[in-house]
């Protein structure tokens, strides 16, 4: 099948091209910066030779790319904190997903994957969350500019439209271009200071998410919602995997979550003063102190798609971060002996 990646220079978009490659598919990706396909796709063993320069706000760039397609994954948005990009996350991630998904479903393709998330259905505190919880309304710019993305292919699976949602978890693994924004958290918890604090973390590791977009590709037409999480580990857990699988014992803080919340509100206040480029918001901080946890199982029941267990992810992650420079040898312990020279 010929299909279209968006964002196929980023985290999820070049795991998903690379493994929809390798499964025998013709990938054609859509890109921003011509000169980061080769460094970003050669650590994947398959570099894709049909690349369209554009961007997703940009119609015509659009169009050009989903010509002679007959399937796409929408993975391409702005993930992005600061109040200073906040029109930029808005489009980028609303029209841009009107564009592709809505061009997809003009053209009548049978394969159309779209890359939701779950701040979609994120109520701090809450139930756990299902493809089938009530949508919330996102408190930061991008959560909300993913909710409405959200309502917009709700609307079209509505009308039948064989468009499958993902909803992935916090998105870690190795061959991050970035690093993107979980892995850079863990480059500042192993390189600064560890804050141990109540909630937890639940990633998913990329390469999963990308099988699970291989299959939904692959699955008969229909609309469909699924979940993409492993299981979730408390803070202290993630402390301790990581001090296991280096043999280190990284600087910690332990802080209630009450008190990070009540820094993410004087955060808000700081930047609508002045804004700057720091993840410390009140939505960050619940996210981080009041995760509910996501119930990926149906996805694992219905399609067959396993999440590996985070121990093995963080262990990948890890090395990749060392190799690529983010992480010393000192911060990954013994997992430098591990690392395959760049
Ligand atoms: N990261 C997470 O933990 C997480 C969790 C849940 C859901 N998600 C969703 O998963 C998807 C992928 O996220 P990710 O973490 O893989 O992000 P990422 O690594 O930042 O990749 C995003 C990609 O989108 C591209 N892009 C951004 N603006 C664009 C524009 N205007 N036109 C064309 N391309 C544009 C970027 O291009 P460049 O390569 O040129 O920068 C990049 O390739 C997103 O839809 C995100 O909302 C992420």
């Amino acid at each position: 099948m010929k299909v279209l990646v968006t964002g196929g220079t980023g985290f999820t978009g070049s795991h998903t091209a690379a493994e929809l490659m390798t499964a025998g598919h013709d990938v054609r990706v859509m890109v921003r910066d011509l000169a980061k396909v080769q460094r970003v796709f050669e650590p994947l063993g398959a570099v894709p030779t049909d690349i369209v320069l554009g961007d997703v706000t940009d119609e015509g760039a659009v169009d050009a790319a989903l010509t002679g397609c007959d399937g796409v994954v929408h993975t391409a948005a702005l993930v992005d904190v600061s109040r200073a990009h906040g029109r930029q996350v808005e489009t980028t991630n609303t029209r841009g997903t009107e564009l592709v998904i809505g061009g997809a479903v003009a053209r009548g393709m049978p394969a159309i994957v779209y890359v939701s998330s779950t701040s979609v259905f994120l109520r701090p505190g809450g139930p756990v969350m299902t493809p089938s919880s009530p949508l919330a309304d996102g408190r930061s710019t991008y959560a909300r500019s993913k909710v409405h993305a959200e309502r917009f292919v709700r609307r079209l699976q509505d009308d039948g439209a064989p468009i499958c949602t993902t909803y992935p978890a916090a998105i870690s693994g190795p061959d991050d271009p970035g690093p993107s924004v979980v892995n850079a958290g863990l480059v500042s918890f192993l390189s600064g200071l560890f804050v141990i604090t109540s909630g937890g973390l639940q990633i998913v590791d990329v390469r999963d998410l990308a099988a699970l977009h291989r299959v939904l590709l692959d699955a008969s037409p229909a609309p469909r919602r699924y979940a993409a999480a492993s299981d979730m580990l408390s803070w202290q857990q993630i402390y301790d995997v990581c001090s296991a699988l280096t043999g280190t014992h990284p600087r910690q803080v332990r802080l209630p979550g009450a008190v990070l919340r009540g820094a993410g509100t004087l955060g808000d206040v700081v930047k609508r003063l002045r804004d700057f480029d720091f993840p410390m918001t009140r939505e960050a901080m619940e996210t981080s102190t009041r995760w509910p946890g996501v119930d990926a199982g149906a996805t694992t029941r219905d399609l067959g798609v396993h999440f590996r267990a985070p121990a093995d992810t963080l262990r990948d992650t890890l090395i990749g971060l060392y190799t690529a420079g983010h992480l010393t040898a000192a911060q990954v312990g013994r997992l430098a002996g591990e690392a395959v020279p760049p």
